[in-house]
Formats: structure tokens, C-alpha cells, sequence
């Protein structure tokens, strides 16, 4: 077993922390410099998506990390208990944004997708959303 736990508050100097790390984390299964900037990446957007939309800008909102590895395999769940989602799809499409006007790109989820192996959003209206990625480490 090897797990990871972290709870923070809905700060963007958490984005970064949060970032760094899981980057910290992985290396201890020597990963290739390009897949820990590929995991460092989604985690960002992730965490800044729970911070922007989830909570809307509010530092009180608690977001939670957990994260493990097993079999050279990084699992990371990071979930907020914000606005949640009405419609998950939709989200998920290329360019698509409910933040055009604060030039977000709608991107997120597609460098998410794109930069880790799976990606699973859950997200129930008014109660949060959970985004579960997982990526090879090594092999
Ligand atoms: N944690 C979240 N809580 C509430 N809504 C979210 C969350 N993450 C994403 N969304 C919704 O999904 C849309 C798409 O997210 P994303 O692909 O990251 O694009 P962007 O952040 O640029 O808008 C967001 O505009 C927002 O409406
Ligand atoms: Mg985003």
C-alpha cells in the first residue's frame, strides 16, 4: 500500500502545492520527466477547475486529494463539494465553458483526458464533483 491523503482549502497557492506534490509523489517509481509534467498538468486543471467553478472563487471550499499507486500505476480522485455539474457530457466536450467571459479556454477536461490514461467524472448538482484520473507510472 501506498497512499496519499490531503485536504486543503480552495486556495489558488494550493494548485501549486497540490501540483508539486503529486509530482513529488510519483518519483519515487522513476517516471520519465515527460510523464510526471503530463500528471502535473492535469492535476492543475483539475484543482483549478474545483477552484473556479466548484467554488466559485470561495477559500473556505475544501478540496480533498487522494491519490495511490499501485503496480506502477498512479490513482488520483480530487473532489470538491461545490456547485457540481448539471450536465457532465457537455463538460467534457472540447471548448466547452461556462467561464468564456474570464477566458477560460474549455480545455480542461481534454488536457485531462489527453495527458493521463483514464479520466471519470462524477458530479451531482449542488453537492461536488470528483474527477478520478490514473496514469502508468513506469513500464
Ligand atoms: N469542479 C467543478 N465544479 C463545477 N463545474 C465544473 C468543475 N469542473 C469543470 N466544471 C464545468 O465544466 C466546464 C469545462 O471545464 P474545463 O474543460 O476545465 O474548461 P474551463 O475550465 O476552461 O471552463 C467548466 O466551464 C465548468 O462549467
Ligand atoms: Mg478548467
Amino acid at each position: 500500500m501506498d497512499i496519499l491523503n490531503i485536504k486543503v482549502n480552495a486556495l489558488s497557492a494550493n494548485e501549486s502545492f497540490l501540483r508539486s506534490t503529486v509530482g513529488a509523489y510519483c518519483t519515487r517509481t522513476n517516471p520519465s520527466i515527460e510523464t510526471i509534467s503530463d500528471i502535473k498538468t492535469a492535476i492543475s486543471e483539475a484543482v483549478t477547475n474545483a477552484i473556479v467553478h466548484g467554488y466559485s472563487g470561495d477559500i473556505k471550499g475544501i478540496i480533498d486529494l487522494s491519490a495511490k499507486i499501485e503496480d506502477n500505476v498512479l490513482y488520483v480522485t480530487i473532489s470538491d463539494y461545490g456547485k457540481g455539474i448539471s450536465n457532465v457530457e457537455q463538460a467534457l466536450q472540447d471548448f466547452y465553458t461556462t467561464k468564456a467571459d474570464e477566458e477560460r479556454s474549455g480545455l480542461g477536461f481534454t488536457i485531462m483526458q489527453s495527458f493521463m490514461d483514464t479520466l471519470e467524472v462524477s458530479s451531482i448538482l449542488g453537492e461536488g464533483t470528483s474527477v478520478k484520473m490514473s496514469k502508468r507510472l513506469v513500464g
